[in-house]
């Protein structure tokens, strides 16, 4: 019997290729908050809401339009998620990484992942883009807690280097090239939508985590069970609580840094895009 998930997976991408004419990405992309503006860097073919998909979670956080976008970036053909849903939202982990499994069922082989996220490492200046090394998934369940879906990928993936290392070299070297004030580091996810308290910050800090999001992590291990290479930008918008004598975190004030580095970050994608479709070529399926 299939996994009724797996049903449910295939429904909606199904109903999402119907409404693109059957366009066949290679590289897929999340984009974080505050960072949709990086889609003007996209020749853009299709836009369909996830209102428009039945059985598709929807976002409801400012700053998540909720679509996915089809086209082409450098003449690769992207699908580009602009906003996204999160635990905090108060739906299962099954339903938060659904978008990305969705990408993954139409053809994407690689994960492009970006998020805003607090500098845990003080030494982080804001706005700044880390090129995640690895993650800590802490305090939000696994997406793939409850029976295994056999369709998409094996009870027990390994996770030693959900980051492809490759990746990893190949966004420093383009984030250097440009100028960009750019790091490497471990991501670590958070349940939200409280930000963390100075507490919690440290303890992040002491179990090597750069930096704090409430994203990205789950959608990693959905993304390299089923298969996908996987690598993943934080703009660092905020330094994590407690690191800065009297400062009250506000959404207002992420979204505002992400808005800052948005032009620069797109270029950085803009030109790793067509770098990644080459160097992955070798190992893609046509
Ligand atoms: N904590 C958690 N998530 C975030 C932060 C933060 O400080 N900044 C942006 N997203």
């Amino acid at each position: 019997m299939p996994h009724p998930e797996y049903e449910r997976l295939v429904r909606c991408r199904d109903a999402v290729a119907a409404k693109t004419g059957g366009f066949r990405p290679r590289i897929a992309l999340v984009l974080g908050s505050g960072l949709g503006p990086l889609a003007e860097r996209m020749d853009v073919r299709y836009a369909v809401p996830y209102a428009d998909v039945d059985g598709m979670p929807v976002s409801t956080v400012p700053g998540h339009a909720g679509r996915y976008l089809f086209g082409y970036i450098g003449g690769v053909p992207v699908v580009c998620m602009q906003g996204r849903v999160h635990f905090y939202e108060g739906l299962p982990v099954r339903d938060v990484v659904l978008p990305v499994r969705v990408m993954g069922l139409l053809g994407a082989r690689t994960l492009f992942l970006t998020n805003a996220a607090g500098g845990v490492d003080p030494a982080m200046p804001t706005p700044s883009l880390m090129v995640i090394a690895d993650h800590i998934l802490f305090g939000v369940p696994n997406p793939l807690a409850g029976p295994n879906i056999d369709e998409l990928g094996p009870r027990f993936p390994d996770m030693s280097a959900v980051y492809d290392p490759m990746l990893r070299a190949l966004l420093l070297e383009h984030g250097h090239k440009m100028g960009l004030p750019m790091s490497e580091g471990v991501y670590i996810q958070m349940s939200g939508p409280s930000f963390e308290t100075p507490a919690e910050i440290r303890m992040a800090g002491l179990l090597g985590a750069g930096a704090v999001g409430m994203s990205t992590a789950v959608e990693a291990v959905a993304a390299r069970h089923m298969g996908l290479r996987v690598c993943g930008v934080s703009c660092i918008t905020n330094k994590a609580a407690g690191l800065e004598a009297d400062h009250t975190l506000t959404h207002a004030e992420v979204m505002a840094a992400g808005d800052a580095i948005a032009a620069r970050f797109s270029a950085l994608t803009a030109a790793v895009i067509p770098a990644i479709d080459r160097l992955t070529a070798d190992s893609r399926e046509e």
